[in-house]
């Protein structure tokens, strides 16, 4: 406990490794690139982020999201939407965030080691093109304060 907060409830601060992912996608138009650049940094910048990585829409099936650039262990290939985290956020359009990822209904366990995580959608103006998932070993690691870091990152990826 630190100041009356549970560890877990910690706001991270996100200023440094926002501006360094500008950073580095600034003139890089690949968005490939601009994936694996935010995945990475990301990854590297919270030592919590156990599985940091995109699933993309794929554009040859309808409402099936594809995995995308991701730092972890190895994430499953494919995910219809409205199935688990991923599918609920991409069905929704609304990023999820999930205290206990055991008690979500339909989540699927890619690596057991996870017990929270957050889900943004990621667009490209009014279209979705995927989402990006973050998730922790620690229960309830994620909250307000991710989401809108999160949302605002996930925001750089089209431009
Ligand atoms: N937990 C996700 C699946 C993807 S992996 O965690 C990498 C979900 O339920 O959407």
């Amino acid at each position: 406990m630190i100041l009356g907060l549970p560890r877990w409830r910690i706001m991270r601060d996100y200023s440094d490794v926002e501006m360094q992912i500008q950073g580095v996608l600034d003139g890089e138009p690949n968005r490939t690139a601009r994936l694996a650049t935010v995945a990475c940094l990301l990854s590297q910048a919270f030592e919590d982020f156990y599985w940091t990585g995109f699933y993309m829409v794929d554009p040859d099936k309808s409402e099936e999201l594809v995995i995308g650039p991701y730092q972890g262990t190895l994430g499953c290939l494919r995910i219809p939407f409205g199935r688990g985290v991923c599918g609920t956020a991409a069905a929704e359009r609304q990023t999820q965030v999930v205290e206990d990822v055991h008690a979500f209904p339909g989540h699927i366990a890619c690596d057991s080691a996870t017990n929270s995580e957050i889900v943004v959608p990621v667009f490209d103006g009014d279209d979705l093109i995927g989402v990006l998932d973050v998730d922790s070993t620690r229960p309830a690691a994620f909250d307000e304060t991710d989401k809108d870091a999160l949302e605002r990152i996930a925001g750089l990826i089209a431009s």
